[in-house]
């Protein structure tokens, strides 16, 4: 795990997307793994830009979102779906059919998972993941104590979780208490990782991912066991680290 520690946000998106591409150098037709949330946003912008220059091309390559929550239609502003095309899709010029998310509206959630997870495998898997991470230690929404060894399947979000997402929502608006996740099993199969995270409300969930016990209290810990993972953080999320 290599942990590069940036002095604000926006060199975390600059490191974050050098780190990204040298992980597709050459490679014409990508597989991305994307994630949802504040942490990717500068990344993403990043990323925008440098297509914009000119300097990448990722139209032509595949996207596999993180997870989705349940029973928020696709349409809903705040459903993955919909903040994927606004984040990743559109600004990557990639074709929506050249990008997955999740179906968290499916009449059968089980074998709308199994299903996404044989889709990527049937991309060839990913070549690059990005991630962020949750104040507990969450990747994905694999919450703590989810199985190393997991798929894609239905999760019940935590009260952690669900507070911590809660300023996504308008009052009165309820935060979903189930998603559909990639597994912890799944995110490993990743040729590469790219982890950024910013702030020092995730400076805890950090340290214990990169220094702490691989263990299940922190589900992030599992990418200890991986062999290409780069953990780009800014100065406060990397403050308790020895
Ligand atoms: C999002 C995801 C989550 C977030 C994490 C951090 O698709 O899978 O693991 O990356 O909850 O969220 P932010 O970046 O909003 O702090």
């Amino acid at each position: 795990m290599e942990v590069v520690i940036c002095p604000n946000e926006a060199e975390v998106g600059a490191v974050a997307a050098d780190r990204v591409i040298s992980s597709i150098a050459g490679n014409q037709t990508p597989v991305l793994g994307v994630a949802t949330g504040s942490s990717p946003v500068q990344l993403y912008e990043e990323l925008a830009r440098r297509i914009e220059a000119g300097e990448v091309d990722l139209s032509h390559g595949l996207a596999f979102a993180l997870d989705e929550y349940v029973g928020i239609p696709p349409e809903h502003p705040l459903s993955y779906k919909e903040t994927i095309r606004r984040t990743v899709q559109e600004p990557f010029r990639m074709d929506p059919a050249r990008v997955r998310v999740p179906n968290g509206f499916a009449p059968d959630l089980a074998a709308a998972a199994l299903e996404y997870d044989n889709a990527i495998a049937d991309a060839g898997g990913v070549d690059v993941q990005i991630l962020g991470i949750g104040t507990n230690g969450h990747i994905g929404f694999n919450e703590p104590t989810s199985s190393f060894s997991s798929r894609t399947r239905v999760k019940t979000l935590t009260r952690q979780t669900r507070e911590d997402n809660a300023r996504f929502f308008s009052d009165g608006e309820a935060v979903p208490t189930h998603c559909v996740t990639q597994g912890l099993g799944t995110i490993m199969e990743a040729r590469a990782i790219v982890m950024v995270a910013s702030g020092e409300h995730k400076a805890d969930a950090v340290a214990a991912m990169v220094e702490g016990p691989v263990a299940g209290v922190c589900p992030a810990s599992i990418l200890q066991f991986h062999p290409k993972v780069f953990v780009v953080v800014d100065e406060a999320a990397g403050a308790k680290l020895r």
